[in-house]
């Protein structure tokens, strides 16, 4: 089908179900989509619409954990959608649940109980165990204040899934090299060291982004030998080598504002995903030059098509919309409402 007549299509279903209909997309997904967002966002932006929004349907364009939050927030009788449910974020996976919870036993067993922090990146699944435990929930763009909440309760933190995110915000908040550690959690856990846990102030569960581990501090140097005025910007999943040699490093709208308040005539070099750099380089073509740090794609973002955008409107009132299960909705809601007073 052509572009233009499934665009023509979806413009005609969202006339049609008028404010009972809200379709919101992450910076990640293309521009074909974007372009039918009634809400575009970071991940805490989306978050934050969501109890806000009355529309009765609401469909996420992201991946599948963007979409589970949204239906933990959501109110009685609104509905979810997601039109790739097989989206998955491969970071999120990187923590499942059973290893969370037996990872938090054994340093509890071991007299380390520590507030988990994890990172929305995240399964609700994961977010229950957290929430249960008196942790909570953040994103890149409240991580900072997040960490410093979770710290502040007194009993040490585990940050999760990302220890990239996890490290930058430790060097964000100045917390000392040897107040932090990164767990092993092969072996269903039979593999940490207690001690170093016992001692860390922070630590960190193992997992991190392959799209945003491509990104090198190598590689930002090569570009300054070039031109010294360039300036780098990058999302804190990135490792913290990479940050040290950027400019600045935050959430996809920060990224966006930073863009967006460079001088005319900059030459700006993003490390984040490649549909959102391309997106900047055209928006401000003739303006800024924007360039992307390396071609590194999600594909599980990919899979969010204008097509199956259609599709799940097409069907919306026959389809099954994203369900949390009520025993793990609960915790893990309040995981995420505790980010939401913290940080607001
Ligand atoms: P943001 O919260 O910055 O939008 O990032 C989400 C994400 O998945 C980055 O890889
Ligand atoms: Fe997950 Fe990385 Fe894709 Fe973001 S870019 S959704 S962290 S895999």
């Amino acid at each position: 089908m052509m572009t233009a007549e499934t665009a023509r299509k979806i413009d005609a279903i969202r006339r049609e179900r008028g404010n009972d209909l809200a379709i919101l997309a992450h910076h990640y997904q293309t521009d074909d989509v974007v372009a039918h967002a009634d809400i575009l966002g970071d991940s805490l932006e989306l978050s934050r619409k969501i109890a806000a929004l009355s529309a009765k349907d609401i469909v996420f364009c992201g991946v599948y954990f963007m979409a589970e939050t949204a239906a933990m927030l959501a109110a009685p009788g609104q509905r979810i959608h997601i039109p790739a449910p097989d989206a998955a974020c491969v970071m999120s996976e990187m923590a499942p649940a059973a290893l969370v919870e037996a990872v938090l036993t054994r340093l509890r067993q071991a007299g380390r109980d520590v507030l988990p922090l994890t990172y929305v990146n995240s399964s609700a699944a994961v977010k229950a165990v957290v929430g249960a435990c008196g942790g909570a929930v953040c994103t890149s763009a409240n991580a900072p204040k997040m960490l410093k909440w979770a710290m502040d309760q007194g009993r040490g933190v585990l940050f999760l899934p990302d220890k990239m995110l996890g490290q930058n915000t430790c060097n964000t908040l100045g917390v000392a090299a040897s107040a932090r550690h990164i767990l092993d959690v092969r072996s269903g856990g039979a593999r940490l060291d207690l001690d170093a846990a016992r001692q860390a102030e922070v630590l960190f569960w193992p997992g991190q982004c392959v799209i945003h581990a491509r990104f090198k501090a190598a590689d930002i140097a090569a570009l300054r030998a070039e031109n010294p005025d360039v300036r780098v910007v990058i999302h804190p999943e990135c490792s913290p080598a990479t940050v040290a040699a950027a400019d600045a490093a935050g959430s996809t709208s920060f990224i966006i504002k930073y863009v967006a308040e460079a001088p005319a005539g900059a030459d700006i070099v993003i490390g984040t995903e490649i549909n959102l750099v391309n997106r900047l380089a055209k928006q401000y073509q003739g303006q800024k030059t924007i360039r992307p740090l390396a071609l590194s794609a999600c594909s599980n973002m990919a899979k969010g098509t204008e097509a199956n955008l259609l599709a799940t409107l097409q069907n919306l009132d026959a389809a099954e919309p994203v369900r949390v299960d009520e025993a793990v909705r609960a915790p893990a809601a309040l995981a995420v409402t505790r980010m939401l007073e913290a940080s607001a």
